[in-house]
């Protein structure tokens, strides 16, 4: 299927996806494989293993650079896989998104190319306590050099970024709001449509870690409004190594590049080098071509389905998660936002997170143990870290129940 190709909706089933992804048809320490880890990475439909497969079988070749066939053809499905991928955020055009080897890379790219342009001493920028590291370290460091502050909006309790601390801090020094759609550690969903008029009114910019977003929701950046959405591909079912930065036009017009090299230049002289125009200006070197042409079959197949039925799916699971958690005393869960993603952390009384893990696998269950890349987070609630159950389109009530099930058993063991 071209990635381009108009696909009718078919209703959701969770178990015909399945299906569809070979490797949870396996037995992991002689148990069948429930996979719960998917908030670290989702796993591959057959189309987006096939494209991969298929690239590297049939048109191997380098874009923009080649003067032969198999040039043409990469240069083409590497070009019409920008179109398929921006066309699924609603970027009004195609040029406004940049591949990168993933968020993290895509916000490290903000912090170097707008921010070294666009801050200086004194300025601040906000990050909630609800951030994974990859979107506190970048602004850290841009703000060392540049002599800029980071300042943390503190969360609730309950894991909600706090609106009221965040009105009081934005003020004229405020020139970047840097904050998640979906936080991988806690599942919650951020107010992105009340942070984003609120930066507004004080001209702060707002820059979305969408990684955990792109996977449970369409995303649409145009009725999100904000100034960037940086994206995996591997959080949504694409490969690794490939994802994206969506930016406002005026914004990647007026950002310097990001890294010298091949394809982002426009002519080269010992007298000075002329740039070339986005997204090309933000893309040296040779790209992942496979990975993006993998990343639009990924949204090819998800296009197939209706996103509203995937995430109904998720969120009964996350009911689901809830309801039988109450079955296990001294289990905490952390994070408790009604408007969750289908993530679920938790402790258990008496218990090392990394233990549960441990004894989950040899059951055959995959969670992630720990901090979560989200340390700040885990001060936040004095906690080491937790476990993390995080659900996909391909998981069902019957993995919930083998994941109490393995807890209960290893929790006998453990106390
Ligand atoms: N950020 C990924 C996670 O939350 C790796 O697990």
């Amino acid at each position: 299927m071209s990635a381009l190709q108009q696909v009718s909706i078919r209703p959701f089933s969770a178990e015909q996806v399945r299906a569809d992804f070979p490797i949870l048809h396996q037995d992991v320490n002689g148990h069948p494989l429930v996979y719960l880890d998917n908030a670290a990475t989702t796993q591959k439909p057959q189309p987006v293993i096939d494209a991969i497969v298929d690239y590297y079988s049939r048109y191997n070749s380098n874009v923009h650079r080649g003067a032969h066939a198999l040039a043409d053809l990469a240069t083409k499905k590497f070009e019409e896989a920008r179109e398929c991928v921006a066309n699924a955020i609603n970027s009004p055009t195609s040029s406004q998104l940049i591949w990168t080897r993933g968020t993290t890379e895509a916000i490290n790219l903000v912090a170097h190319s707008w921010g070294k342009t666009s801050l200086s001493a004194n300025d601040v920028i906000l990050v909630s306590e609800l951030e994974h590291h990859s979107n506190i370290v970048p602004w850290q460091l841009v703000a060392d050099e540049l002599g800029a502050t980071v300042k943390a909006i503190p969360v609730s309790q309950s894991g909600a970024i706090d609106l009221e601390s965040l009105a009081t801090m934005l003020d004229k020094n405020v020139k970047l709001v840097a904050v998640n759609h979906i936080s991988n550690a806690l599942g919650t969903i951020n107010p992105l449509e009340k942070i984003v008029p609120m930066c507004r009114d004080t001209g702060a910019k707002v820059l979305v870690d969408g990684a955990q977003g792109i996977a449970h929701f369409s995303v649409d950046v145009q009725a999100l409004d904000c100034d960037f959405y940086a994206f995996s591909g591997h959080k949504v079912f694409g490969p690794t190594g490939i994802g994206a930065l969506w930016a406002k036009q005026e914004l990647l017009d007026s950002m310097q590049p990001y890294q010298g090299g091949g394809e982002m230049i426009e002519t080269v002289s010992f007298s000075g080098t002329t740039f070339n125009s986005a997204p090309y200006k933000f893309e040296a070197g040779t790209p992942n071509i496979a990975g993006a042409i993998a990343l639009a079959a990924a949204f090819a197949y998800l296009s197939q389905f209706d996103r509203v039925e995937m995430l109904a799916h998720e969120q009964d699971l996350l009911a689901y998660c809830v309801k039988r958690s109450a079955e296990i005393e001294g289990l905490q869960r952390i994070g408790r936002e009604k408007n969750s993603a289908a993530i679920f952390s938790f402790g258990v009384d008496g218990t090392h997170p990394a233990d549960i893990g441990v004894l989950l696998d040899q059951q055959g269950v995959a969670v992630r143990t720990g901090h979560h890349c989200a340390q700040p987070l885990m001060q936040r609630y004095n906690i080491p870290g937790t476990v993390r159950a995080s659900f996909s389109i391909y998981n069902t009530r019957a993995d919930v129940d083998c994941l109490f099930a393995s807890l209960k058993k290893v929790l006998g063991f453990l106390r």
